[in-house]
């Protein structure tokens, strides 16, 4: 089986309220997907990559990706959705030759930045005999409050076996595409299509450095993390 990456890059970055989809903000010098790309590519298992753009994408041509090229497949194939984005992405892909049901598939997010080669070895070397797959997450840190209606503390819930879900999220081809085609509405990542076939994905320890830029904030603090690099 072969090692394929996935990266859903055809969000517009709502939440963040720029100009430009998150995926294209600059980060020390380099477009923010410039930098898990260059991880997932400096993997020597991972043999080709695709990223899933929008159809209407306006800025990936605007950069030099010819670096990548050996390893690359781009494709204006994004859906409504991150799930409709992965699902159209691996369709085009087997549509095109490029996987078989049984290569792993590494869907990893454009807009966490941080991913590191070290990272993405851990989740390969725990999970390629694997029979489900699974994906980076870390321990919760914090405690947990449930709310009331009226944001008031209705209590508080044990964060004994909580996990935060990070990417990549590592599945084989033909179960992830299945279980895509046959998800709940509302998933916000590949791990929960799978958990819904009744499969039980194995966590792999994440790290801090690996999180989502979702937020304005959140954007020095991934500078942080890229110059440490
Ligand atoms: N994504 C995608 N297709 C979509 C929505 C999201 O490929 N229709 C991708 C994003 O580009 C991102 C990843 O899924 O790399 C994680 O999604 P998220 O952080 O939610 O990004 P956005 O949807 O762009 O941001 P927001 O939800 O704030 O609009
Ligand atoms: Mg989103």
């Amino acid at each position: 089986a072969n090692f394929i990456a996935l990266i859903p890059a055809a969000g517009t970055g709502s939440r963040i309220g720029e100009a430009v989809p998150k995926q294209y903000l600059s980060l020390v010098g380099k477009p923010m997907i410039y930098h898990a790309l260059h991880a997932l590519y400096h993997t020597v298992r991972i043999t080709r990559i695709g990223v899933v753009l929008a159809p209407d994408d306006a800025d990936w041509e605007r950069y030099d990706w010819s670096r990548f090229d050996d390893k690359l497949m781009v494709m204006r194939c994004g859906g409504a959705t991150r799930a409709e984005s992965v699902t159209n992405g691996l369709r085009s892909l087997r549509v095109s030759g490029s996987i078989h049901d049984q290569d792993w598939i590494l869907v990893h997010d454009a807009a966490r930045p941080g991913l590191s080669v070290t990272l993405i070895e851990r989740l390969l070397d725990q999970l390629a005999e694997d029979e489900v797959g699974g994906l980076l997450a870390i321990p919760l840190a914090d405690t947990l409050k449930r709310a009331n209606s009226d944001n008031r503390v209705a209590r508080t819930e044990p964060r004994e076996r909580l996990w935060q879900a990070q990417t990549p999220q590592m599945f084989r081809a033909a179960l992830l595409l299945n279980a895509l085609q046959n998800a709940p509405e509302g998933i916000t990542d590949d791990a929960s299509a799978v958990e819904a076939t009744g499969r039980l994905p194995r966590l792999v320890m994440g790290d801090a450095y690996n999180f989502k830029v979702t937020y304005p904030q959140d954007m020095a603090l991934a500078a942080l993390v890229l110059q440490e690099k």
